[in-house]
Protein backbone atom coordinates (compact mmCIF):
# COMPACT_ATOMS: atom_id res chain seq x y z
CA UNK A 1 0.00 0.00 0.00
CA UNK A 2 1.40 3.51 -0.93
CA UNK A 3 1.90 5.36 2.22
CA UNK A 4 2.90 8.92 3.36
CA UNK A 5 5.74 8.75 5.38
CA UNK A 6 8.01 11.00 7.52
CA UNK A 7 11.47 9.17 7.77
CA UNK A 8 13.91 11.05 10.23
CA UNK A 9 18.11 9.96 9.43
CA UNK A 10 20.08 10.41 12.81
CA UNK A 11 23.21 9.80 10.83
CA UNK A 12 25.88 9.69 13.62
CA UNK A 13 24.43 12.37 15.60
CA UNK A 14 22.54 12.50 19.03
CA UNK A 15 24.17 11.87 22.62
CA UNK A 16 21.96 9.62 24.13
CA UNK A 17 20.00 12.17 26.19
CA UNK A 18 19.58 14.08 23.11
CA UNK A 19 18.41 10.95 21.38
CA UNK A 20 15.70 10.46 24.19
CA UNK A 21 14.55 14.09 24.26
CA UNK A 22 14.24 14.09 20.49
CA UNK A 23 11.56 11.20 20.40
CA UNK A 24 9.85 12.28 22.97
CA UNK A 25 9.16 15.68 21.59
CA UNK A 26 8.49 14.43 18.59
CA UNK A 27 5.96 11.95 19.86
CA UNK A 28 4.18 14.76 21.94
CA UNK A 29 3.87 17.36 19.37
CA UNK A 30 2.69 14.95 17.08
CA UNK A 31 -0.06 13.48 19.40
CA UNK A 32 -0.81 16.94 19.97
CA UNK A 33 -0.92 18.24 16.94
CA UNK A 34 -0.75 16.36 13.31
CA UNK A 35 -3.95 14.82 12.79
CA UNK A 36 -3.05 13.16 9.32
CA UNK A 37 -2.25 9.65 8.55
CA UNK A 38 1.53 9.90 7.73
CA UNK A 39 3.72 7.09 9.66
CA UNK A 40 6.80 8.72 11.14
CA UNK A 41 10.36 6.26 11.12
CA UNK A 42 13.47 7.21 13.09
CA UNK A 43 16.62 6.02 11.88
CA UNK A 44 19.16 6.49 15.36
CA UNK A 45 22.27 5.20 15.53
CA UNK A 46 22.51 1.41 16.45
CA UNK A 47 23.47 1.81 20.22
CA UNK A 48 20.14 3.74 20.68
CA UNK A 49 18.23 1.59 18.85
CA UNK A 50 16.58 -0.31 22.10
CA UNK A 51 16.21 2.73 23.59
CA UNK A 52 14.41 4.56 21.17
CA UNK A 53 12.49 1.65 20.81
CA UNK A 54 10.99 1.78 24.12
CA UNK A 55 10.18 5.51 24.02
CA UNK A 56 8.22 4.89 21.12
CA UNK A 57 6.80 1.67 21.11
CA UNK A 58 3.35 2.33 22.42
CA UNK A 59 2.91 5.19 19.97
CA UNK A 60 0.51 4.48 16.50
CA UNK A 61 1.84 5.03 13.65
CA UNK A 62 5.88 5.49 14.78
CA UNK A 63 8.45 3.13 13.59
CA UNK A 64 11.91 2.53 13.75
CA UNK A 65 14.64 1.48 11.44
CA UNK A 66 18.57 1.01 11.53
CA UNK A 67 20.48 2.79 8.97
CA UNK A 68 22.40 -0.36 7.44
CA UNK A 69 23.09 -3.83 7.97
CA UNK A 70 25.18 -6.18 6.99
CA UNK A 71 24.07 -8.90 4.14
CA UNK A 72 25.44 -12.23 6.10
CA UNK A 73 23.48 -14.24 8.67
CA UNK A 74 26.04 -14.20 11.34
CA UNK A 75 29.90 -14.61 11.79
CA UNK A 76 33.10 -13.17 11.85
CA UNK A 77 32.19 -9.78 10.47
CA UNK A 78 33.96 -7.71 13.38
CA UNK A 79 31.79 -4.38 13.55
CA UNK A 80 28.93 -5.15 11.86
CA UNK A 81 25.45 -5.64 12.26
CA UNK A 82 23.10 -8.56 11.41
CA UNK A 83 19.45 -8.32 10.51
CA UNK A 84 18.28 -11.04 13.26
CA UNK A 85 19.91 -8.00 15.96
CA UNK A 86 17.91 -5.32 14.43
CA UNK A 87 14.75 -7.11 14.66
CA UNK A 88 15.66 -8.24 18.10
CA UNK A 89 16.18 -4.58 19.15
CA UNK A 90 12.52 -3.76 17.93
CA UNK A 91 13.20 -2.08 14.27
CA UNK A 92 10.91 -2.86 12.14
CA UNK A 93 12.57 -1.05 8.50
CA UNK A 94 16.31 -0.22 7.30
CA UNK A 95 17.72 2.24 5.37
CA UNK A 96 19.52 0.16 2.39
CA UNK A 97 22.40 2.13 -0.07
CA UNK A 98 22.06 5.68 1.62
CA UNK A 99 24.38 7.54 -0.97
CA UNK A 100 27.10 8.07 2.30
CA UNK A 101 27.16 4.08 2.16
CA UNK A 102 27.71 4.04 -1.26
CA UNK A 103 30.58 6.72 -1.28
CA UNK A 104 32.42 6.37 1.79
CA UNK A 105 32.16 2.65 2.18
CA UNK A 106 32.23 1.46 -1.03
CA UNK A 107 28.48 -0.24 -1.40
CA UNK A 108 27.95 -0.85 -4.81
CA UNK A 109 24.11 -1.93 -5.94
CA UNK A 110 25.15 -6.11 -6.15
CA UNK A 111 26.09 -5.70 -2.51
CA UNK A 112 23.07 -3.57 -1.81
CA UNK A 113 20.66 -6.26 -3.49
CA UNK A 114 22.25 -8.76 -1.05
CA UNK A 115 21.19 -6.21 1.85
CA UNK A 116 17.55 -6.09 0.53
CA UNK A 117 17.63 -9.73 0.45
CA UNK A 118 18.65 -9.70 3.64
CA UNK A 119 16.08 -7.39 5.22
CA UNK A 120 12.90 -9.42 3.47
CA UNK A 121 14.44 -12.59 4.46
CA UNK A 122 13.80 -11.16 8.54
CA UNK A 123 10.77 -9.11 7.62
CA UNK A 124 12.84 -5.96 7.40
CA UNK A 125 11.44 -3.33 5.39
CA UNK A 126 13.66 -1.73 3.47
CA UNK A 127 14.07 2.08 2.65
CA UNK A 128 16.11 1.38 -0.97
CA UNK A 129 17.82 5.07 -1.55
CA UNK A 130 18.82 5.99 -5.31
CA UNK A 131 20.28 9.09 -6.65
CA UNK A 132 22.97 10.92 -8.81
CA UNK A 133 25.63 13.33 -8.23
CA UNK A 134 26.29 16.42 -8.91
CA UNK A 135 28.74 15.54 -11.99
CA UNK A 136 26.01 12.99 -13.05
CA UNK A 137 23.45 15.34 -13.16
CA UNK A 138 24.91 17.59 -15.12
CA UNK A 139 26.21 15.48 -17.73
CA UNK A 140 22.88 14.44 -18.31
CA UNK A 141 23.23 11.15 -16.68
CA UNK A 142 20.62 11.48 -14.42
CA UNK A 143 17.59 9.40 -15.00
CA UNK A 144 19.81 6.62 -16.36
CA UNK A 145 22.23 6.58 -13.03
CA UNK A 146 18.76 6.04 -11.10
CA UNK A 147 17.85 3.68 -13.21
CA UNK A 148 20.68 1.82 -12.74
CA UNK A 149 20.95 1.63 -8.93
CA UNK A 150 16.89 1.28 -8.93
CA UNK A 151 17.60 -2.09 -11.39
CA UNK A 152 20.99 -2.98 -9.82
CA UNK A 153 19.86 -3.42 -5.95
CA UNK A 154 15.84 -4.17 -6.70
CA UNK A 155 14.37 -6.00 -9.93
CA UNK A 156 16.15 -9.06 -9.01
CA UNK A 157 12.78 -9.26 -6.79
CA UNK A 158 10.00 -11.21 -6.72
CA UNK A 159 6.48 -8.89 -7.33
CA UNK A 160 5.67 -9.94 -3.98
CA UNK A 161 9.02 -8.94 -2.55
CA UNK A 162 9.24 -5.52 -4.37
CA UNK A 163 5.87 -4.56 -3.67
CA UNK A 164 7.57 -4.66 0.25
CA UNK A 165 10.17 -1.64 -0.38
CA UNK A 166 9.64 1.90 0.09
CA UNK A 167 12.25 3.73 -2.16
CA UNK A 168 13.62 6.98 -1.27
CA UNK A 169 15.04 9.25 -4.25
CA UNK A 170 17.76 11.50 -2.24
CA UNK A 171 19.79 13.03 -5.04
CA UNK A 172 23.76 13.15 -3.84
CA UNK A 173 24.17 17.19 -4.00
CA UNK A 174 20.84 18.18 -2.34
CA UNK A 175 22.41 15.76 0.66
CA UNK A 176 23.03 18.08 4.11
CA UNK A 177 23.99 21.15 1.67
CA UNK A 178 20.95 23.32 1.87
CA UNK A 179 20.30 22.80 -2.01
CA UNK A 180 16.96 20.87 -2.27
CA UNK A 181 15.86 20.09 -5.66
CA UNK A 182 12.99 21.90 -6.76
CA UNK A 183 9.64 20.48 -6.67
CA UNK A 184 9.88 19.84 -10.66
CA UNK A 185 13.21 18.30 -10.28
CA UNK A 186 12.34 16.09 -7.73
CA UNK A 187 8.94 15.06 -9.48
CA UNK A 188 10.27 14.51 -12.42
CA UNK A 189 12.91 11.75 -11.00
CA UNK A 190 9.74 10.09 -8.81
CA UNK A 191 7.46 10.06 -12.27
CA UNK A 192 10.24 8.20 -14.12
CA UNK A 193 10.99 5.85 -11.39
CA UNK A 194 7.36 5.32 -10.70
CA UNK A 195 7.40 4.38 -14.80
CA UNK A 196 10.59 2.50 -14.08
CA UNK A 197 8.84 0.23 -11.52
CA UNK A 198 5.50 0.51 -13.54
CA UNK A 199 7.52 -1.32 -16.53
CA UNK A 200 8.71 -4.05 -14.48
CA UNK A 201 6.48 -4.99 -12.36
CA UNK A 202 3.01 -3.61 -13.69
CA UNK A 203 0.61 -0.90 -12.62
CA UNK A 204 -1.18 -2.08 -9.67
CA UNK A 205 2.55 -2.21 -7.83
CA UNK A 206 3.95 0.75 -9.28
CA UNK A 207 0.58 2.59 -8.25
CA UNK A 208 1.29 1.24 -4.35
CA UNK A 209 4.97 1.96 -4.64
CA UNK A 210 5.98 4.58 -1.59
CA UNK A 211 8.50 7.00 -3.12
CA UNK A 212 9.95 9.27 -0.80
CA UNK A 213 12.40 12.69 -1.92
CA UNK A 214 15.48 13.27 0.66
CA UNK A 215 18.03 15.74 0.11
CA UNK A 216 17.62 19.19 2.26
CA UNK A 217 14.03 18.85 3.35
CA UNK A 218 13.24 21.43 5.27
CA UNK A 219 9.79 22.90 7.01
CA UNK A 220 9.38 25.48 4.61
CA UNK A 221 10.07 23.15 1.27
CA UNK A 222 8.12 20.25 2.55
CA UNK A 223 4.68 21.36 1.47
CA UNK A 224 5.79 22.48 -1.94
CA UNK A 225 7.61 19.16 -2.63
CA UNK A 226 4.85 16.55 -0.90
CA UNK A 227 2.12 18.40 -2.94
CA UNK A 228 3.79 16.48 -6.09
CA UNK A 229 1.57 13.84 -7.39
CA UNK A 230 4.79 11.34 -7.10
CA UNK A 231 6.26 12.42 -4.03
CA UNK A 232 4.73 10.38 -0.95
CA UNK A 233 7.01 11.75 1.78
CA UNK A 234 10.52 12.48 3.27
CA UNK A 235 13.89 10.93 4.46
CA UNK A 236 15.10 13.84 6.22
CA UNK A 237 18.54 13.95 8.07
CA UNK A 238 19.79 17.65 9.29
CA UNK A 239 16.23 18.80 10.04
CA UNK A 240 14.79 15.52 11.78
CA UNK A 241 17.53 16.23 14.32
CA UNK A 242 15.17 19.12 15.89
CA UNK A 243 12.00 17.89 17.19
CA UNK A 244 9.83 21.45 15.71
CA UNK A 245 11.04 21.01 12.65
CA UNK A 246 10.37 17.86 12.16
CA UNK A 247 7.11 17.83 13.22
CA UNK A 248 6.48 20.71 11.30
CA UNK A 249 7.42 18.53 7.70
CA UNK A 250 5.52 15.70 9.50
CA UNK A 251 2.35 17.96 10.00
CA UNK A 252 3.25 18.70 5.59
CA UNK A 253 1.78 15.33 5.34
CA UNK A 254 -1.85 14.75 4.47
P1 LIG B 1 19.60 16.14 4.70
O1 LIG B 1 19.89 14.55 4.58
O2 LIG B 1 18.12 16.28 4.97
O3 LIG B 1 20.45 16.61 5.81
O4 LIG B 1 19.96 16.74 3.38
C1 LIG B 1 19.00 13.69 3.96
C2 LIG B 1 19.53 12.29 4.00
O5 LIG B 1 20.74 12.08 3.83
O6 LIG B 1 18.77 11.32 4.20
Amino acid sequence: MRKKIAAGNWKMNLSPKEAQALTSEVITMAQAEYTGHAEVIFAPPFPYLSMVHHLMKEAKGFHLAAQTLHEAESGAYTGETSAAMIVAVGATHVLIGHSERRQYFGEGNDLLAKKVDQALKHGLVPVYCLGETLEEREAGETLSVNREQLAGGLFHLSAEDFSKVILAYEPVWAIGTGKTASPEQAQEVHAFLRAEVRAQYGEEIAENCTILYGGSVKPDNAKELFSNPDIDGGLVGGASLKSRDFTEILKALP
